[in-house]
Parts: C-alpha cells; sequence; structure tokens
C-alpha cells in the first residue's frame, strides 16, 4: 500500500518589511504567535535596492521578541562589511545577493565561519547558474520573485520555471529553497509545486491584522 501524498511542508517567514515601524517588536512577537517559521527581515542598503530599512542595531531589538530563526536578507552592496554586525545582532540564517560583492565564495565562508547559516539571494535576472559553484557552501537559496526593494509588488510568472531550475541543482542537498515578493494564497500553490519550501510574504501576511488567519491561508494554497 502506497501512503497518499499529503500536503507539501512548506515553511511561512512573514517579511517584517510590512509590519508597522513603529511597533517591530510587537509584530515579531505577534507572527511568531500565530504561527510563523522563520522571521524575515529585510535589510536595504539605498545602494544596491532603492530603499533604506533597518541595521544591526535593529536587529539586535527585535531579538529578544521571538525565539524562532531570524531570517535576515541582505540587500546590500558591499555586503562584506556588515555580515559580523548582522551576526552578532542575532541572525540565524544570513542571505547575500550573488552580486553583493567580489567574492560571493569568500562571503559565503565568513557567514559559516561566524556560525550562522549562509543564503544566496537571485535576482530575477540572476541566472540559477550563479549557484553552480557554490552548492555545498550554503543552506538556503532565496529565489527573487519580484525586483527587490519594496513590499506589495506583483509576482513574475517567469520566476515559477527559475524556481524548478533552482530545485533540480539543489536535488538532495540539504539547502532550503525560499521565494520571496508577491506571495499570496493565489501564488504559492505554484511555487510550491515548483520546489519553493520557504514561503517569504509581507504583505499577504500582515495586510490585514489576522495574522494567524492569514498565515494559515498560505499554508493551506499549497500541497
Ligand atoms: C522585497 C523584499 C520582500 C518583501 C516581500 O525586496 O525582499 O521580502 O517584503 O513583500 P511582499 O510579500 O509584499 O511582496
Ligand atoms: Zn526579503
Amino acid at each position: 500500500m502506497t501512503a497518499a501524498p499529503g500536503p507539501v511542508p512548506v515553511k511561512i517567514a512573514p517579511s517584517i518589511l510590512s509590519a508597522d515601524f513603529a511597533r517591530l517588536g510587537e509584530a515579531v512577537a505577534a507572527v511568531d504567535a500565530a504561527g510563523a517559521d522563520y522571521i524575515h527581515i529585510d535589510v536595504m542598503d539605498g545602494h544596491f535596492v532603492p530603499n533604506l530599512t533597518i541595521g544591526p542595531g535593529v536587529v539586535k531589538a527585535l531579538r529578544p521578541w521571538s525565539a524562532k530563526p531570524f531570517d535576515v536578507h541582505l540587500m546590500m552592496a558591499p555586503v562584506d562589511p556588515y555580515v559580523q554586525a548582522f551576526a552578532e545582532a542575532g541572525s540565524d540564517i544570513i542571505t547575500v545577493h550573488a552580486e553583493a560583492g567580489p567574492h560571493l565564495d569568500r562571503t559565503l565562508q565568513h557567514i559559516r565561519g561566524l556560525g550562522k547559516r549562509a543564503g544566496v539571494a537571485l535576482n530575477p535576472a540572476t541566472p540559477v547558474s550563479a549557484l553552480a559553484h557554490v552548492l555545498d557552501r550554503i543552506d538556503l537559496v532565496l529565489v527573487m520573485t519580484v525586483n527587490p526593494g519594496f513590499g506589495g509588488q506583483s509576482f513574475i510568472p517567469a520566476m515559477t520555471a527559475k524556481i524548478a531550475e533552482a530545485a533540480a541543482l539543489i536535488g538532495d542537498r540539504p539547502v532550503e529553497l525560499e521565494v520571496d515578493g508577491g506571495i499570496t494564497p493565489e501564488t504559492a500553490g505554484a511555487v510550491a509545486a515548483a520546489g519553493a519550501n520557504v514561503l517569504v510574504a509581507g504583505s499577504a501576511v500582515f495586510g490585514t491584522e489576522y495574522y494567524e488567519r492569514n498565515i494559515r491561508a498560505l499554508r493551506n494554497s499549497v500541497g
């Protein structure tokens, strides 16, 4: 007898970019209680992306508000001078963009050397092949499904095939495949079917105050 296929297990990582910045601590505690698996923190430098958000001091201030992993997405270039500060602030996963410095392999070694999980993010136009020679140095691949910089943008449909391509490259390695941008109950099913197993969601979680219902809606739309 073969077991019936169950729902695809996915992790939900609410992006606090869409939370009330005047009450970030409460927002982190609230999505933790509502069932978030990771807390996704978007760091923007005003150079690599056309927006500014938060620095390591804010990550440190948020750390006591949740014991869940802090999934810190650094949209910065150059990123190397700041990796240690984000590690010391309490990040668990540190994700850098493939273009964030001249030596991606060295940056990833640095992150792991600090005892953190290392991720690589791919912009929509960045090919999956950028990962080919660093796969054994990473714990997470982040496929951007919008151009980074802002919450509330529309999912780019061409990214579904790219997610499948990244999943094939990862194969059976212990590397998570995260997607970020425009993820809603309408788009989550397709990205999970393509192989994504960590869903970042900003607007879809924080858009209304019913965080638990919003997170459940994302999980239920998958599988
Ligand atoms: C975009 C950020 C995302 C963003 C997602 O640059 O990396 O994490 O907050 O927001 P939504 O889910 O609203 O597209
Ligand atoms: Zn992000």
